[in-house]
């Protein structure tokens, strides 16, 4: 079968990684009889170069014609000093909300072969497992069309004051907590719902409308956190969650300090969703598909970057675009089997805490490297 993918492979590093990505996918393709056709689009700071503007109309018009989006990353320093709506982050929430994709699903688990790479003590780890080991396997499912990030914004006349409006209906928080609940299914079956509703309005409707929804699923056990809570359980016992469900911006601030507990940013993947997707009970939708990490510009073009976080997200978009679920498991597979063989870039070397034989490797290498794991599977 033959599917189209729209790719931004961006600023910085996202070309580096984003062409292992494609590669990856297209062994892929050879190998389960799949035909991938890219369609290379400009979003960022290189449209800003090319066009003036970070999301141009055709970009987003071609996306949308496309199945899915896979994406590298935006930005740098060389358009830091351009207004807020000039900015390559801009580009980034014009494709979100340009195609519909409400559920951002932030995977942070902690590897065994990068487990010296998480911040906290062994036994902060093993205290809050239900299987008494020291590890972690959360997943943050962030809504991302709405919220603070969207809401009415603006200044005061006089310039001395400023606002930013956080709205929220319950067709918007129902849909995020189903997507949620879909993938607790899959998962260890909980789903805390984290929110602020001690002191926000649109708060208390969140947890009004998950309260109702929870009834639905009685095979999933649902929880409730505030934020300030959250942040902290975190660090003090990461164990204790599986599916996180809450709002744009907490979201936003409670996956960076989850990626920070795996130690290895350059080995995490995100898929934001049109629907519930390749979970069950979900049709394959429109997702946009990225690396968590971001664009960095000062080792970009050299051969370092880590391409595994594009290389997971390539398997989120098989999985939840496409339906291709033992393909999706292959290429996780095979990013298993060549961190097993201690193959390591910069960013993750040292990591393994047990002194096994690491090497060090670039993008090429490692790319390569999943490749040839890729035809073993
Ligand atoms: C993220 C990023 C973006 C966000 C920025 C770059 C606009 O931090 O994807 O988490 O805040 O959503
Ligand atoms: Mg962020």
């Amino acid at each position: 079968m033959a599917y189209s993918i729209a790719l931004v492979p961006g600023d910085g590093i996202g070309p580096d990684v984003t062409a292992w990505a494609t590669e990856v996918l297209d062994a892929v393709g050879d190998k389960y009889g799949h035909v991938f056709n890219y369609v290379e689009l400009e979003a960022g700071g290189k449209a800003i170069d090319s066009t003036g503007e970070p999301l141009p109309t055709e970009t987003l018009e071609a996306a949308k014609q496309c199945d899915a989006l896979l994406l590298g990353a935006v930005g740098g320093p060389k358009w830091d000093t351009l207004p807020g709506h000039l900015r390559p982050e801009r580009a980034l929430l014009g494709l979100r909300s340009g195609l519909g994709v409400y559920a951002n699903l932030r995977p942070a688990a902690l590897l065994p072969q990068l487990k010296a790479a998480c911040p906290l003590k062994d036994e902060v780890l093993i205290a809050s497992n239900s299987e008494g080991r020291p590890d972690f396997d959360l997943l943050i499912v962030r809504e991302l069309t709405g919220g603070l990030y969207f809401g009415e914004r603006g200044r005061s006349a006089d310039g001395n004051s400023a606002f930013d409006t956080e709205t929220y209906s319950k067709t918007e928080i129902e849909r995020v907590l189903r997507v949620g609940y879909a993938a607790a299914k899959l998962r260890r079956k909980k789903l805390c719902m984290v929110d602020k509703a001690n002191v926000l309005e649109s708060s208390r409707l969140w947890r009004e409308v998950a309260k109702e929804i929870a009834k639905e699923y009685p095979d999933i056990e649902t929880s409730y956190l505030y934020v300030d809570n959250c942040a902290m359980q975190l660090i003090r016992a990461p164990g204790q969650f599986d599916v996180i469900v809450t709002s744009n911006l907490f979201g936003d601030i409670l996956s960076d300090e989850a990626s920070v507990l795996t130690g290895s940013i350059g080995m995490l993947a995100s898929a934001s969703l049109a629907g519930a997707g390749g979970l069950p009970g979900g049709e394959p939708v429109m997702g946009i598909y990225e690396p968590i990490h971001g664009s960095a510009p000062d080792i970009a073009g050299q051969d370092i970057a880590n391409p595994l976080a594009a290389i997971l997200s390539a398997a989120m978009l098989l999985r939840y675009s496409f339906g291709l679920e033992k393909e999706a498991a292959a290429v996780e597979k095979a990013v298993n089997v060549i961190l097993d063989q201690g193959l390591r870039t910069k960013d993750i070397a040292g990591r393994s805490g047990t002194g096994a034989s690491e090497k060090i490797v670039g993008t090429a290498e490692m790319g390569k490297a999943v490749l040839k794991a890729l035809e073993n599977i």
